[in-house]
């Protein structure tokens, strides 16, 4: 049994609340290709890459695409989406997150982010947060997408942690399988009902203290 020493932060739906802008930016194309997405829908995106996304995205319409066409799209849809993110303050930070960060760096912790997003840098530099992060793995780096524990997996490679010494915050179903898939502790954020397999479950950041950090240990 290892102590917990590192955290690892998924972003979207941890830190901040992309899911909005995501949904804007997929709707758009779905009008554009002729059919309808909602809200409902839209929850299947959350922590599942940008060309999954697309994948399901296309399902719900009945539309068929060949590969390049789906590049196309994707492209299109990520610049649309770039458009609102590229606008976002620090105060779209989600409630809690940052203190809590801090808190964890005054402690000695180290901290690492770990996303499925191509965006995280241009997101954590919007947010003014990049230095916080002691490693930053993020779409970019990683090839196989959770519920695969690669990108959990080279956080704590490049920070010199074991996995058992690791705890991820993650708000998908798919991450909180990545976490525990690379032997390591997860927090859920949002629902027990979706996220019951990780060890701890919390609405936010914010009902997240060092106490409850410590008894992950246990
Ligand atoms: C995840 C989001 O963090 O990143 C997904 O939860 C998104 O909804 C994925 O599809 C990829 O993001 P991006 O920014 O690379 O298109
Ligand atoms: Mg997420």
């Amino acid at each position: 049994m290892g102590q917990i020493n590192t955290c690892i932060f998924d972003l979207d739906g941890v830190i901040v609340d992309t899911a909005k802008y995501h949904y804007i930016a997929w709707k758009a194309l779905a009008n554009e290709l002729g059919f309808d997405f909602t809200e409902h829908d839209n929850e299947r995106l959350k922590g599942v890459s940008r060309m999954t996304s697309l994948n399901i995205l296309l399902e719900i319409g009945g539309v068929t695409l060949s590969d390049e066409e789906k590049e196309k799209l994707a492209e299109k849809k990520n610049e649309n989406y770039r458009t609102y993110i590229l606008k976002m303050q620090p105060d779209e930070i989600m409630p809690g997150a940052k203190s809590f960060l801090e808190d964890l760096k005054n402690r000695g912790f180290k901290i690492a982010l770990g996303s499925a997003s191509k965006n995280a840098m241009t997101i954590l530099n919007r947010l003014e947060l990049t230095h916080l992060f002691d490693a930053i793995i993020d779409g970019t780096k990683v090839s196989e997408a959770k519920p695969d524990p690669e990108v959990f997996l080279k956080g704590a490679q490049e920070l010199g942690t074991s996995p058992s010494d690791c705890v991820v915050f993650e708000d998908a179903e798919a991450g909180v399988e990545a976490a525990l898939a690379g032997g390591m502790k997860c927090v859920g954020i949002g629902s027990p009902e979706h996220l019951g397999k990780a060890h701890l479950v919390v609405d936010g950041l914010h009902q997240m203290t060092y106490e409850k950090l410590l008894a992950l240990n246990e």
